[in-house]
């Protein structure tokens, strides 16, 4: 039936997300969820949210929302743009922000939604190498013609750059969009929001399905200058007016609003990040430095035998088959429990 399709969905090259096993009793260390639940008064916020009002559309311009997010990085609600995940934030600001004809640029081993969304809306891109020690080499960003995007901390590999760092890609590409991708900042690095009053070219995008446990909502948000995120709502707009639904919106600004609930589970994410990396790193396998929620490790095996391994033991991690990081696998954060239960698992299949 693809005589049916479009160019573009014929030429599409989708994401592939992690596997998401229908069973329940796995140990889910693949996809950077976290571990433990959003919290009690974020849950009762939106099991209140369902009631009546449901019939209605929630609003087109969350302001509230907006508020809230302003007054937690003291910046004005015309710097905030929210969206359905970050993923659909990143979707509006390629469509914003980068040209057909003028390639943008990326690190190499990045985020691989980058190349999808630059594949579905024609925008030309040049991957650039990473340091050998997988850290970003910063002079590779500068003179774009299109616009930069990259994740701090970068995934899968958890390393951030500083804030210096950031600044001279911005003023090296003054005249083109820079986005820094936050999703995972939250668990250990600096954050360049203080940045975006400085640089009306800097894009900053944040999540709440790493930190704040709500994956499963999908909200993202969006700070800048106040031109970029009037264009973010220029093509929302041109999309869908009402993309965040009256739950999530209950959710997420409940979650605001419990910040010491938040603070303490990431606390214990980024405990429990640390001596996994020491465990591991006593089985001689080679852990980056982490700032973020997962690990990105090379195991003294087989990389994917690794995987295989873990997965028929109902641990799942993540293996990317792509050129220079096969030899990796990346393990989410877990709890302790979970995690000594992964450092178990590894140490018998050694021992096989
Ligand atoms: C670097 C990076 N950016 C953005 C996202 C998307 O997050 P979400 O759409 O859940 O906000 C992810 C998800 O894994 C990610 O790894």
């Amino acid at each position: 039936m693809s005589q049916f399709w479009s160019k573009k969905a014929k030429e599409a090259k989708p994401y592939v997300p992690g596997e998401q096993p229908a069973e329940t009793d796995v140990i889910k260390l693949n996809t950077n969820e976290n571990p433990y639940p959003p919290s009690p008064m974020t849950l009762e916020a939106m099991h209140r949210a369902i009631n009546s009002d449901l019939r209605r559309y929630p609003s087109p311009t969350v302001t509230e929302l907006k508020n809230i997010i302003a007054a937690r990085e003291k910046v004005a609600p015309s710097n905030v743009f929210v969206g359905n995940g970050s993923d659909e934030v990143l979707a509006f600001a390629f469509q914003a922000f980068f040209e057909p004809n003028k390639p943008i640029k990326f690190p190499e081993t990045t985020y691989s939604f980058y190349p999808v969304y630059a594949n579905l809306y024609d925008i030309p891109f040049q991957k650039v190498p990473l340091n050998t020690d997988f850290s970003i080499d910063v002079e590779n960003l500068y003179d774009s013609v299109g616009g930069v995007i990259f994740p701090n901390p970068n995934a899968p590999t958890g390393l951030a750059l500083r804030l210096g760092a950031i600044e001279r890609i911005l003023q090296q590409n003054t005249n083109q969009v820079v986005i820094v991708d936050e999703a995972y900042v939250e668990f250990g690095a600096e954050t360049a929001v203080k940045l975006t009053e400085l640089y009306p070219n800097l894009l900053v995008t944040r999540t709440l399905s790493k930190s704040h446990a709500l994956a499963g909502i999908r909200l993202g948000y969006a700070i800048g200058n106040e031109v970029l995120i009037e264009g973010l709502e220029r093509i929302k707009n041109s999309f869908n007016s009402y993309t965040i639904n009256r739950v999530s919106l209950a959710g997420a600004e409940a979650a605001f609003k419990d910040e010491v609930y938040y603070s303490t589970t990431i606390n214990q994410v980024k405990q429990t990040r640390e001596w996994t990396s020491e465990a591991l790193r006593s089985l001689n396998f080679e852990v980056i430095d982490s700032t973020a929620n997962f690990l990105f490790v090379k195991p003294n095996m087989n990389a994917k035998f690794l995987y295989e391994s873990l997965k028929e033991r109902g641990i799942y991690v993540r293996y990317f088959n792509e050129s220079k990081i096969d030899g990796y696998i990346r393990i989410s954060i877990g709890t302790d429990a979970e995690m000594e239960q992964l450092v178990e698992q590894i140490k018998r299949i050694i021992s096989s």
